[in-house]
């Protein structure tokens, strides 16, 4: 028998491109999650109309006719349970979540980010990673703390900086990889395969990549 496969609620406030890799890769008969909601807190993020035309249930949950967070958050909370959502993922969810919210969602729920945690937290990573200097970049699926841009990764992918890379040129090349490793992140945790041990997500069966990047290449 095989197992049931995962409710996967998405949360956008945009472009919704790494939504759009998880739909994609849910279509494959094998993979242990559907993509069964998406959330928006902007009512035009452009990702939902992608959503919608992929049959995927959509909902908006406007923040800003909420008083506060917390009530935001029960908003959105009430829209999972109705639809028995399993498993969230943030792709560029614009929100700061309440470690009440977070805390109901624990080892549940995955966000990805520009960047090679726990370096560039926060906001503008590709911009602060060109300050830097920095040789390598990249991106990081972690399950979500209460903390901004922590708790236990399940998947990271690294690029090269280039000598005459933009913040723009250099985002894109992330984002590739951004695409690549939210869906083998989700395949992981919906499957069984990752599971949370204390500050580290252990993985079975988990291998490197045969093209992990060195650079400069020696
Ligand atoms: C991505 O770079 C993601 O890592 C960050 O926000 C951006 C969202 O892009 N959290 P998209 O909406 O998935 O295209």
């Amino acid at each position: 028998m095989t197992a049931k496969r995962k409710r996967v609620a998405i949360l956008i406030s945009g472009r919704g491109s790494n939504m759009r890799s998880l739909v994609e890769a849910a279509r494959a008969p094998d993979f242990p999650a559907e993509i069964a909601l998406v959330i928006s807190n902007i009512a035009d993020a452009q990702g939902l109309d992608f959503a919608r035309t992929q049959g995927v249930a959509t909902a908006v949950v406007d923040h800003k006719i909420f008083s506060n967070r917390e009530k935001f958050e029960r908003a959105i909370q009430e829209t999972l349970l109705a639809q028995e959502i399993d498993l969230i993922c943030l792709a560029g969810f614009m929100r700061l979540l309440t470690p009440w919210f977070v805390g109901q969602w624990r080892d549940r729920m995955l966000n990805i980010h520009p960047a090679l945690l726990p370096s560039y937290r926060g906001l503008h990573t590709h911009e602060r990673a060109l300050a830097d200097g920095v040789k390598i970049h990249g991106a990081t699926v972690h399950f979500v703390a209460p903390e901004m841009d922590a708790g236990p990764i399940v998947a990271q992918a690294a690029v090269p900086v280039l000598q005459d890379d933009t913040p723009d040129a250099l985002a894109a090349r992330v984002l590739a990889q951004e695409h690549r490793i939210y869906p083998l992140a989700l395949k992981l945790v919906a499957g069984g395969a990752a599971r949370v041990e204390g500050v580290r997500v252990l993985i079975d069966g988990a291998a490197p990549a045969p093209d992990a990047l060195l650079w400069p290449a020696v």
